[in-house]
């Protein structure tokens, strides 16, 4: 825990669900001030979000928005400031996968994924060190990455270019504003539990095939990202910048060459 999160604001896109919903709570538990960003109109599971975080000492509202809209994306930073005063930390999380063969995937599917992955960051980035900028925050900024910022992915060629794209977006940012002490950085997840592998991990088959590629062995825990967010927000990171902080059990160090194997 970092006492010094305690009533800072924080934005989470696509924190109904997921790594954002971990990510929400987490901050409640710092006692932080949250803006819960989701996209389905009408989300039911707003309203229990933000009651967890109450009652975990923090404070929240939920606002409604599309993060591919540039209006929706001025509309967060603009609610944060007016609910509560400041914005101190954006979390672009909302993100988006779907497998299609690459010689089938269609310009719609191809746009959705960049626009949403890719596109939805960076004007999360724009408006937040915007605001910072001009109210002298020396704020962080944190963008939802993947191990597949630098492992190729297969049938997920969209997604893969999406979390490339992030990592020259926020190593780009992180050299522009170090200058303002806005520091910006990415999470590179490996295979967590959240509803968007639901599906492939509901099969024994295609879990273990997972499992396999993870030197740690197992498929991490949403609460495992959170973590890294928080410290990455966190004074702990006060002289951290540009870098991608993986929590993928390993994934990422080349798995077949494990001892062996090589
Ligand atoms: C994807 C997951 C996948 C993991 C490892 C993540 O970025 O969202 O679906 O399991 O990478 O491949």
């Amino acid at each position: 825990m970092y006492p010094e999160l305690k009533d800072k604001v924080v934005i989470i896109t696509g924190a109904s669900t997921g790594l954002g919903k971990a990510m929400a709570i987490r901050f409640g538990k710092e006692k932080s001030k949250i803006v819960i960003n989701y996209f389905k109109k009408d989300d039911p599971a707003v309203e229990g979000i933000i009651q967890q975080i109450n009652e975990l000492g923090g404070d929240a509202i939920a606002v409604q928005g599309d993060v591919t809209k540039e209006q929706d994306v001025k509309k967060l930073v603009q609610e944060a400031v007016s609910k509560f005063g400041r914005l101190d930390v954006m979390i672009n999380n909302a993100g988006m996968e779907n497998e299609v063969p690459s010689e089938d995937l269609t310009l719609d599917d191809w746009n959705k994924v960049i626009a949403t992955n890719l596109t939805g960051a960076f004007l999360g980035c724009r408006e937040a060190i915007d605001y910072m900028i001009a109210n002298d925050i020396k704020g962080s900024v944190i963008n939802m990455s993947s191990v597949h910022e630098m492992i190729p992915w297969p049938h997920f060629v969209h997604y893969a270019a999406s979390k490339g794209g992030i990592k020259l977006m926020s190593e780009t940012l992180a050299l522009e504003f170090a200058p303002k002490g806005i520091r910006v950085n990415s999470i590179g997840p490996g295979a967590i539990d959240t509803p968007i592998n639901a599906e492939k991990f509901a099969d024994p088959k295609l879990k273990a095939g997972v499992e396999e590629l993870i030197p740690m062995g197992y498929i991490g825990k949403p609460e495992q990202i959170a973590a890294a967010a928080a410290w990455l927000a966190s004074d702990e990171a006060s002289y951290v910048t540009g870098i991608t902080l993986f929590a993928d059990g390993g994934m990422t160090k080349y798995p077949g060459f494990q001892a062996g194997r090589g």
